[in-house]
């Protein structure tokens, strides 16, 4: 069997007196999407932010590939194929988008060829057109895409979405999620943390679920739609799928 892309094993942070993550353990396999969620200040963010290497685990291993990548730094992790959008995206306002893409590529290579393949990216996600824009005018399904693009610059393997869609109505919901499809078809493995149950539901292989920093569920979405301690700490009710 071949090993996991992404393999995590006993992550904790600690903040202080606060245990954002107890010794959660997971994998992704290559060319899955898998989702994550659960309540507000579960630990999402937190896990992402450790994982690749903004935070560094109080305990725990991350291997990418089957290298551990435990502590290193966030360019050196990015440059091995881990890289993560932000939630509640800062982009430079008063960059182009282009500019704003192209600073993920810096983790490769330097600002001349950089931009050549920061305008793949942006054609990638469709918005090519808009390249030369203030990133300070952007719309918000605009803005998604470019914080996609700007991920795909670091020329990850797996990517993590943290609440890329959080702004969006349906319609322009379901046209990220196609574009997380044809991503996954590019040969890219896929996390996502969302709060759109609908979104979650209808993409992903596998969901994983947190709650106060622990990994309570992880299943197909028709198990996790209607898993007692789920649907009690987080969903509300039994979801359709
Ligand atoms: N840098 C930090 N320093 C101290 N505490 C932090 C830090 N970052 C996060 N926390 C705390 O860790 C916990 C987990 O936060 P996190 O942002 O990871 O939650 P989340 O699951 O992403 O929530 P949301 O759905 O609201 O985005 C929260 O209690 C939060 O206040
Ligand atoms: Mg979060």
């Amino acid at each position: 069997m071949n090993s996991p892309l992404l393999s995590v094993e006993g992550l904790s942070k600690r903040f202080g007196g606060l245990q954002a993550l107890s010794d959660v353990t997971f994998a992704v396999n290559t060319g899955e999407i898998v989702g994550l969620i659960g309540p507000n200040g579960a630990g999402k963010s937190t896990l992402f932010s450790t994982l690749v290497g903004l935070h560094r685990p109080s305990a725990g291993k991350v291997a990418l590939n089957g290298r551990d990548v435990t502590g290193l730094r966030p360019h050196v992790i990015a440059a091995n194929g881990l890289t993560k959008t932000f939630q509640n995206v800062s982009l430079f306002a008063g960059s182009s988008v282009l500019e704003n893409v192209l600073i993920g590529g810096l983790v490769h290579s330097r600002v001349a060829s950089a931009r050549g393949f920061a305008m793949d990216c942006l054609e990638r996600v469709g918005i090519s057109d808009i390249a030369q824009r203030s990133a300070g005018s952007l719309s918000f399904p605009e803005r998604a895409r470019v914080e996609v693009a700007r991920a795909l610059c670091t020329r990850p393997k797996v990517l993590l979405l943290d609440e890329v869609m959080a702004a969006l109505n349906t319609a322009e919901m379901d046209e990220i999620i196609s574009l997380i499809r044809d991503l996954r078809k590019d040969g890219l493995t896929v996390v996502i943390v969302e709060h759109h149950m609908r979104a979650i539901m209808s993409v992903c292989d596998r969901i994983f679920v947190l709650n106060f920093g622990q990994l309570i569920a992880d299943g197909p979405p028709a198990h996790i739609a209607r898993h007692p301690e789920v649907v009690k700490a987080y969903l509300g009710r039994e979801h359709d799928v």
